[in-house]
């Protein structure tokens, strides 16, 4: 099986959230179960700057306004996969984010650096710019990618198959409909069937209608995205495919992220092994300046800072976090308003709440493993790879119960009534007071050191492992690729 994975970001060269992490992690888990997996990577420089032993294998002429443009093949620096970079330096030789600049500002020509993203995919995946490599199946990933479908979609041509993975419905890639002319599309495709969306362009339109099939990253979001609430608009076109949307949740990189061998940590530990933790917990304490205290339930938050994520309910329960005797610590970056009123929590609470407003891997890595439980209040959250982590570092997570963090965490109960298959605390409603009940019950299980650690145990030997969402990918990468040969023979004969 031969997959082209199409994305704007990878680990650990270019990242702003846990797509990063999946487009790193999951071609790793797919070679391991025998699949032939290469990339196909924007030329950002940290990704030009990274990639090993880069060839250029085609010269493409002028396209999307970039001038020359040159598809390179090397091996990613770590997990050595083969790489794919389109090198347009008009285009994507420049600082600041992938999407944005450094100010935040949308780059004005977001349409065309990644509808020549999708276009060079959908080229490269029907054997157009290489003789030697072209792949069963075409995994694109979020609206970055997504033009790839509509632009094999409309020149058809060979048996490639197309899978789309919807990571967040929320950013959607939309432009204004007049500059379409530039994607080199008929008119046809700016219609409410195809890629129009309410007098828009909707690149994430262009992977929900064309691809084979359209997979999301977990069960629970899958169900959700269909629905008014977490449709985000598209839940009618997410509705009118069918059975060919379906929910495969994300795994973890259990290599990237353990804490018996995670050189970050202050000291490193396992289930059996847990005195290490201690010592994280203490680190943090004095890395946040918070008081130093081995006995206070120690709150960790490692996220964007943005509304999907529910920190405005997080906010709202921090005096009532400090009451109780709990202590926080936010890593985050984001949305101005929260950086300021995390700012004003921390100055209102010495020594009990602790804020980093930076982008810190390691820091992360030592976030947390130094707390005792992990906060994901969502509002919504197609996965979610934090609450993840934390059950693989026995920092017990307590979170919403929508998208994936409904399919990975499972409600403890209360020191009265333990349920023994519980990994964490679950809430249901996106109000402040469930979160603070949630919270309570959490801090009294933690006082109740037998049960706390039964807890940490579980949650720190399941398996969250790639290998079983991999073989998932690898079925339905299977069933779509025989179907789209059946179609094509039935066509050509
Ligand atoms: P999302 O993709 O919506 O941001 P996920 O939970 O899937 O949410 O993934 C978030 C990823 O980003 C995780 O790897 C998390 O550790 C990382 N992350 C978020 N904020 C920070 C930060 N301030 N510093 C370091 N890592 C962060
Ligand atoms: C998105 C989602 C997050 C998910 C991640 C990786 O950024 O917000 O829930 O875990 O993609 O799939």
């Amino acid at each position: 099986m031969k997959v082209l994975q199409v994305g704007a970001e990878v680990f650990p060269l270019i990242k702003t959230g846990g797509l990063a992490d999946v487009m790193d992690a999951l071609p790793q888990a797919l070679r391991a179960q025998g699949a032939d997996v290469r990339l196909l990577l924007p030329g950002l420089p940290a990704i030009l700057d990274a990639v090993l032993h880069a060839k250029c294998v085609k010269r493409i002429g002028p396209v999307f306004g970039a001038g020359q443009v040159k598809l390179l093949l090397g091996q990613t620096p770590f997990s050595q996969l083969p790489v794919y970079v389109i090198d347009a330096p008009f285009l994507f030789r420049r600082d600041g984010g992938p999407y944005q600049d450094r100010n935040g500002a949308e780059w004005p020509d977001n349409l065309q650096r990644f509808g020549l993203l999708g276009w060079v995919a959908a080229q490269l995946a029907q054997g157009e710019l290489v003789a030697d490599w072209a792949p069963d199946v075409l995994h694109a990933h979020d609206w970055h990618a997504a033009m790839s479908c509509a632009y094999l979609h409309a020149h058809p041509g060979g048996d490639v198959a197309s899978v789309f993975t919807v990571h967040n419905l929320a950013y959607q890639g939309l432009f204004p409909s007049a500059d379409c002319a530039l994607l080199g599309l008929s008119s046809r495709y700016m219609s409410p069937s195809s890629l129009e969306f309410h007098g828009q362009v909707s690149f994430m339109k262009a992977g929900l209608k064309f691809a084979d099939r359209v997979t999301t990253v977990s069960p629970t979001y899958a169900r959700e995205m269909a629905t008014p609430e977490f449709g985000a608009g598209l839940e009618g076109v997410i509705r009118g495919r069918g059975g060919e949307v379906s929910g495969i949740l994300n795994g973890i990189d259990t290599l990237v992220w353990n804490p018996a061998t995670d050189s970050a940590l202050a000291q490193r530990y396992s289930a059996d092994q847990l005195q290490g933790k201690a010592l994280c917990k203490a680190a943090l304490q004095a890395r946040f300046g918070l008081t130093p205290d081995p006995e206070a339930p120690l709150l960790a938050q490692v996220s964007r800072l943005a509304s999907q994520k529910g920190l405005d309910l997080l906010l709202s329960v921090v005096p009532e976090i400090v009451r109780m005797g709990g202590q926080l610590v936010v890593q985050g970056t984001g949305d101005p308003a929260l950086e300021a009123a995390f700012r004003k929590a921390e100055s209102a609470h010495p020594g009990r709440v602790g804020v980093r407003l930076k982008y810190d891997e390691t820091g992360a890595h030592r976030t947390i493993a130094g707390a005792d439980m992990m906060l994901m209040p969502s509002r919504f959250e197609p996965c979610g790879l934090t609450q993840m982590y934390g059950l693989r570092y026995g920092s017990v997570p307590i979170v919403r119960r929508v998208g994936g963090l409904a399919d990975t965490v499972r409600d403890a109960g209360s020191v009265v009534d333990f349920k023994s298959d519980g990994n964490g605390f679950v809430f249901d409603q996106p109000q402040a007071q469930q979160l603070q009940d949630t919270i309570a019950r959490a801090f009294a299980a933690y006082r109740q050191p037998q049960a706390w650690s039964l807890l940490m145990r579980s949650g720190m030997q399941q398996d969250l492992s790639w290998d079983g969402p991999a073989r998932q990918y690898m079925m339905l990468y299977e069933r779509v690729s025989s179907e789209k040969r059946a179609t094509e023979f039935r066509e050509t004969d």
